[in-house]
């Protein structure tokens, strides 16, 4: 199906179009049609949420006006998009998930203190692209937003039902900006979402007459880009019902995974098998994968982040799968499991396995309010390099000691990632956050991040004895911060090498 659209693309400029243009057909396309069926849009459980989250954000950043774009529908090839993805932070302040809505801008206007939503001092409005009219050529020959093409949008009645946030047209978005910039008011933009937005925004300012009270402002759009992702540290309970939801979704798949392997094991691209088994979960019982999933056999679970996943799956290999359904609010999970593909763990593939257990148990004994997150990574690294140490892998004269000090680091030649990343919205959420709100930052009731450490032995790696090489395993569990602790929200998916084995012959029946 090729683009029979009006919209200037470059594929226009050799005209391919067979779409008919004459008075009487276009008369005859936008007539006869009856009343849209009522889309029974409802409020989202989200609505007070979101409203509590816009209200942490505006109250950072008083007085300025704050545009938070959902970004455009980004080109794949010539005329087709991509599957739309709103950005994460729009998607954290309105509640809109899958594919909702491109080119939408959230504005939280300042207005009068104590005036605006909820007795605050600002005023939310979502500038959207309502539905286009029957009688418009968008309605028929839009292949980018056109009803014909891409389905019925929402009306601005039932985005404003759905997230408790006024909605205006999109066309008022120009006018809505530029109020009052340059006679007092601040425009802060989310950058890397919308360029079209970005760039309107700098014409605004361009344009605007100077404000000597806006110049001495130093707040800059860096500054709302990282406390809208600060924001996130911590979630909220609509937001962790929604990574429960995405961890038990992805638990699920690795379930369905273990089904496919003998299917794997027959394809002469067995990590495919791998892989589409647990994206056709993804897809069937969430959004989508929240990433593009690892599935490593053998010596490719060497390779962090494999996803060329081509290769074949043998018997005796370990199976490492990196993967997390995203669900559609978008939240995703990100879990890892290396599974002995014949039901069995050798011995030295157990012995590096368990050491990495024990690496991720100890990661967890730590991880409670107040410590800090780097604590729960140290925690970490002090069983991976007196486990190598114990192996006799550590270069002649370095104990373990001598490893974990910030001069040695050698043991990290076998684990070059970190144990641990926040986990929601992005499955490497916060990133924009401040590293003394992050890495040096205190765990707190309602954080979510992974513990995910890991061993990773390449087949020529001359520095280990061969029993060793071509082993990679990595385990990643999505961890909730509780008042008193934490709770492991993908424990539901075996860890212990015994209980990985019981799990895989009871799923194989
Ligand atoms: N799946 C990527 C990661 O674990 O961070
Ligand atoms: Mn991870
Ligand atoms: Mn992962």
């Amino acid at each position: 199906m090729s683009d029979d659209q009006t919209t200037p693309r470059a594929s226009d400029q050799k005209d391919h179009r067979n779409r008919p243009s004459s008075k009487a057909f276009v008369d005859f396309i936008t007539s006869g049609w009856g009343d849209r069926p009522d889309l029974g849009v409802t409020p989202s459980p989200a609505v007070p949420f979101t409203a509590a989250r816009r209200a942490r954000l505006a109250e950072q950043l008083p007085g300025a006006r704050l545009v938070v774009p959902a970004g455009s529908l980004k080109v794949r090839s010539n005329d087709t998009d991509y599957r739309f993805r709103p950005h994460s932070a729009f998607a954290h302040l309105t509640g809109l998930g899958t594919d909702q809505e491109p080119d939408a801008v959230l504005v939280l206007h300042p207005v009068e203190a104590g005036t605006g939503d909820g007795g605050g001092d600002h005023h939310a409005v979502l500038y959207v692209r309502p539905l286009a009219a029957r009688d418009t050529e968008e309605f028929f020959a839009d292949a980018r937003y056109g009803e014909f093409w891409v389905g019925a949008r929402p009306s601005l009645d039932d985005v404003t039902t759905l997230t408790g946030i006024e909605a205006r047209h999109v066309d008022e978005l120009r006018d809505a900006l530029a109020k009052d910039v340059g006679a007092g008011v601040l425009l802060l933009v989310v950058t890397g979402s919308d360029e079209a937005v970005e760039t309107l925004v700098e014409a605004i300012r361009a344009e605007a007459s100077s404000d000597e009270a806006a110049e001495a402002d130093q707040r800059t759009d860096e500054d709302l880009v990282r406390a809208a992702s600060e924001l996130r540290l911590v979630k909220d309970e609509v937001e962790v019902a929604q990574m429960r939801e995405a961890v038990d979704r992805t638990i699920e798949g690795f379930a369905e995974v273990v089904h496919a392997l003998p299917r794997a094991v027959a394809h002469r691209r067995g990590e495919r098998v791998v892989e589409t088994t647990f994206d056709a979960h993804a897809r069937l019982e969430g959004n989508a994968v929240g990433y593009e999933t690892i599935a490593a056999s053998g010596e490719h679970a060497t390779t962090l982040h494999w996803i060329t996943n081509d290769g074949e799956v043998h018997e005796g290999d370990l199976l490492l799968l990196d993967a997390g359904v995203e669900v559609e609010s978008l939240y995703t999970a990100d879990v890892t499991r290396t599974l002995p593909v014949s039901g069995t763990f050798t011995e030295v593939q157990r012995r590096v396995y368990q050491a990495v257990l024990d690496a991720a148990d100890a990661a967890f004994e730590v991880a409670r309010p107040g410590v800090r997150f780097l604590d729960v990574h140290e925690a970490a690294m002090r069983v991976i390099a007196a486990r190598l140490a114990e192996w006799g892998l550590l270069p002649d004269g370095v104990t373990a000691e001598v490893s974990l000090t910030a001069e040695g680091q050698q043991h990290r030649r076998w684990m070059v990632h970190g144990t641990s990343h926040h986990l929601g919205l992005d499955v490497h959420d916060c990133a924009q956050a401040r590293r003394d709100l992050y890495q040096e930052g205190t765990l707190e009731p309602g954080m979510v991040f992974t513990i995910e450490p890991g061993l990773y032995f390449k087949a020529d790696d001359l520095a280990v004895p061969e029993e060793y090489r071509g082993i990679g395993v990595r385990i990643e569990d999505d961890v909730l911060v509780t008042a008193d602790g934490n709770e492991n929200l993908s424990a539901a998916l075996p860890r212990d090498p015994a209980a990985v084995e019981r799990w895989m012959a009871e799923q194989r029946g």
